[in-house]
């Protein structure tokens, strides 16, 4: 099945007119603690494993969408106008076809994030959320944020877990045609744990998610321990969510960004997105742990670090990274 006939199908007796002048939402960024890495479907953007992320509370991304008399798509980012050509336009006027209608169609989209875009801190998957729930307060749609979840993913997968708050499972599925490719919100809740973002480099990054995966997938002789690496991964971390435990939800979550990037590095031509300086604060956090701060990390397809503790731990965290951006995920 192809991703027009997907929509199609799923927006079926849905509003194809604007409802109002203006749909407008926020979605949360979200960081994953067991990643997705890997396509088994790359038209419907399914997954070879299921993932589980943390929101990021109020940091992520609003969107307002207009319908536009216009022949192209007005967009603009953090209040510029961008060019038709620019990355960013390109990739959401490729996803807003799918909503056009066949009818000359064009839309106005203003869209603000409070992250910094693109640089491995998951803006694309907050963008394409809000950008989901901006079209349907316009248009209307009575679906259900499940199957809103399933439109997000064909924008970006992450962003299938940034239509809620909270703990996230984006569920693999197995069928062809991504019906059960969802995600949920899981019931659990930590007031107590605060996630870091350690910025090491901002600016876009070299290789994005989508090439990096696809490189890895057709050439990394370590990628085929990753499905049931994952699986095994998600497994633990939800038993440390339901038991509260914080050093096997940091050990596992850590341990399983290192075990994708490794696969990343076994890719031929290698892809790393850690640099020096990441590797740098990958060593200082172990030696923090070493010396008794629960303190654990997690890294996406960026060469920034995001830092896991709890409360109890935040003053001293500061004070060995005083420029830390802390995020209370559970203060929404
Ligand atoms: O959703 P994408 O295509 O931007 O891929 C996200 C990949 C990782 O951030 C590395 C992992 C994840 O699960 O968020």
């Amino acid at each position: 099945m192809n991703r027009s006939d997907y929509v199609r199908q799923l927006l079926e007796g849905q509003s194809t007119q604007p409802q109002k002048s203006v749909g407008s939402a926020f979605a949360p960024s979200n960081i994953a603690l067991c990643k997705y890495w890997g396509k088994r479907d790359a038209e419907l953007n399914l997954p070879v494993n299921s993932s589980l992320s943390i929101s990021l509370g109020d940091l992520g991304t609003h969107t307002e969408i207009a319908v536009l008399d216009g022949e192209s798509d007005q967009i603009s980012l953090n209040g510029q106008l961008l060019a038709a050509d620019h990355n960013f336009s390109v990739r959401l006027a490729n996803y807003l076809d799918l909503f056009r209608n066949d009818q000359n169609r064009s839309f106005s989209v203003k869209t603000t994030n409070s992250i910094p875009t693109a640089a491995g801190l998951a803006s694309s998957a907050s963008g394409f959320a809000a950008l989901v729930k901006a079209l349907s307060d316009l248009f209307g749609w009575t679906l259900t944020d499940r199957e809103l979840t399933t439109l997000a993913r064909l924008g970006s997968g992450s962003a299938s877990r940034s239509l809620y708050q909270g703990f996230v499972q984006w569920h693999a599925g197995e069928k062809s045609d991504g019906s059960d490719s969802f995600a949920e919100a899981l019931e659990f809740t930590w007031p107590n744990l605060r996630i870091g973002i350690l910025e090491v480099a901002t600016g876009p990054k070299a290789t994005g998610s989508t090439a990096g995966m696809n490189r890895t997938t057709a050439s990394s002789p370590l990628f085929a321990a990753w499905p049931e690496t994952a699986a095994n991964d998600l497994k633990v971390i939800k038993e440390a969510l339901t038991a509260q435990d914080f050093q096997k939800l940091g050990e596992t979550a850590e341990g399983n960004a290192i075990a994708m990037h490794a696969t990343m590095m076994a890719a031929r031509p290698a892809l790393f997105y850690w640099t020096p300086d990441s590797l740098a604060k990958i060593l200082q956090v172990q030696q923090l742990r070493a010396n008794g701060l629960p303190v654990y990390f997690t890294m996406d397809a960026g060469p920034n670090l995001k830092l896991l503790f709890e409360k109890e731990t935040e003053a001293e965290i500061l004070k060995h990274f005083p420029t830390l951006q802390i995020i209370h995920p559970f203060a929404v």
